[in-house]
């Protein structure tokens, strides 16, 4: 698994599971970066079709679906984006960790570092081993540049996951403003509320229109896995280096959060409401909101609101924006920190890219500013 992390102007990109939410948002946002030579478009169910028969408004594009092929990509590929299913890139990425092109997973299969943890929270059987985990960065540009600019093969976060730990990360990393005012990482509570989106292409009973439609509903209470990536990350930036789930959550180390999540009627969207106590009054608001902006005053895509401006869901539709704002209820003393996302784009393709750019040592914001 040797990175070959050149620096390389023109990329052609390919995407396995095209016909998916995803997919298509990787191949619409790639077909305009500025670096992107050439598109190669792979699909399990639909190989030798043209992209019309799944996209109609592309009829008058030239693309032809391909067969998952291995060699042909190695030939002609530099990137690769695998936006399927869970368990699907644990098989692929066995023959693909050696191919020389990087490769960024959309799925939830390579993100959690412990492969117990993927057989708890994913329900996979046969996890992929520790060595191949070991060499995967974890993709959130905000605080993993380093790592994701050199390694072959990163793991995109999840959609609730990014959010939930733009919000909270200024609260966990080591910072001498947050000495007086240390929150309670017992009692941090995430309220989060996605799109119909989120789920895929796929209908479920619970995805379907008719449950959908004028319903608000809660699922996997305390059990979604996006959890343990929250808390993976949460207690990496908190410093604890030797970094084992399990045994962080029995020896009461790990920085565990509840998490809810909600299912409200619409297409695209998440909005995360965290709910932190603080131990002490020995800071102010105004003294958070500085150290927020100041923690992203390097990230391109997350815009800390003003005091009192408070982001909907729509106003970062169809960008790669993660708009986070805070209030501090004086009363309780608890600091409620509000995220919103488009899932699909900063949740999924948007950051995905971001990632590529950072891979090949381009500005991040390449090709994803115009969208
Ligand atoms: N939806 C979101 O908001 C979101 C956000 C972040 C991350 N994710 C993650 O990204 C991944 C894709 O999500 P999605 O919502 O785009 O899913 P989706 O709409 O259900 O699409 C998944 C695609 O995967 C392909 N596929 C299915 N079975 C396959 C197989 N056996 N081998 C190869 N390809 C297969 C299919 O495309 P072909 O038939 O063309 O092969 C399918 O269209 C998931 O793991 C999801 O958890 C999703």
């Amino acid at each position: 698994m040797n990175n070959t992390n050149n620096i390389k102007k023109k990329i052609r990109a390919g995407i396995i599971g095209i016909t998916g939410y995803s997919g298509l948002e990787v191949f619409k946002i790639l077909e305009r970066h500025p670096h992107i030579t050439s598109i190669d478009l792979f699909s399990s169910s639909r190989a030798g079709e043209h992209i019309s028969s799944s996209y109609p408004m592309y009829f008058d594009k030239d693309y032809i679906l391909q067969e998952i092929n291995f060699a042909y990509m190695e030939k002609n590929l530099d990137v690769l984006f695998i936006a399927t299913p869970k368990g699907i890139s644990t098989k692929l990425i066995e023959d693909l960790k050696d191919l020389d092109l990087k490769i960024i997973d959309l799925s939830g299969d390579l993100r959690l570092k412990d492969q117990q943890d993927i057989i708890k929270w994913y329900n996979i059987e046969k996890p992929s081993s520790q060595e191949i985990r070991s060499h995967i960065a974890y993709g959130i540009c905000e605080f993993n540049e380093k790592q994701i600019a050199t390694s072959k093969i990163v793991a995109n976060t999840g959609c609730y996951a990014l959010t939930s730990i733009l919000c909270l990360s200024p609260l966990y990393v080591k910072n001498k403003h947050m000495e007086n005012a240390l929150i309670d990482k017992k009692h941090v509570i995430v309220d989060a509320k996605s799109g119909v989106s989120g789920a895929g292409k796929t209908p479920t009973n619970t995805t379907i229109y008719g449950n959908v439609n004028e319903n608000f509903s809660i699922y996997k209470v305390s059990t979604h896995q996006h959890i343990p990536e929250i808390e993976q990350h949460l207690s990496i930036i908190s410093n604890s280096e030797d970094y084992q789930y399990n045994q962080h959550v029995q020896d009461n180390k790990i920085p565990a959060i509840t998490f809810a999540p909600h299912l409200v009627p619409m297409m695209k969207g998440i909005m995360v409401t965290c709910h932190v106590q603080l131990e002490n009054d020995g800071i102010s608001l105004e003294e958070i909101h500085r150290i927020y902006q100041d923690q992203y005053k390097n990230s391109p895509f997350v815009r800390i609101r003003p005091l009192g401006n408070f982001p909907q869901t729509k106003e970062v539709l169809n960008t790669n924006y993660c708009d986070i704002s805070l209030n501090l209820d004086l009363r309780t003393n608890r600091l409620i920190i509000v995220g919103v996302i488009d899932n699909l784009i900063k949740g999924a393709s948007g950051n995905a890219v971001q990632n590529m750019n950072i891979m090949f040592s381009l500005p991040q914001t390449s090709g994803l500013k115009h969208i």
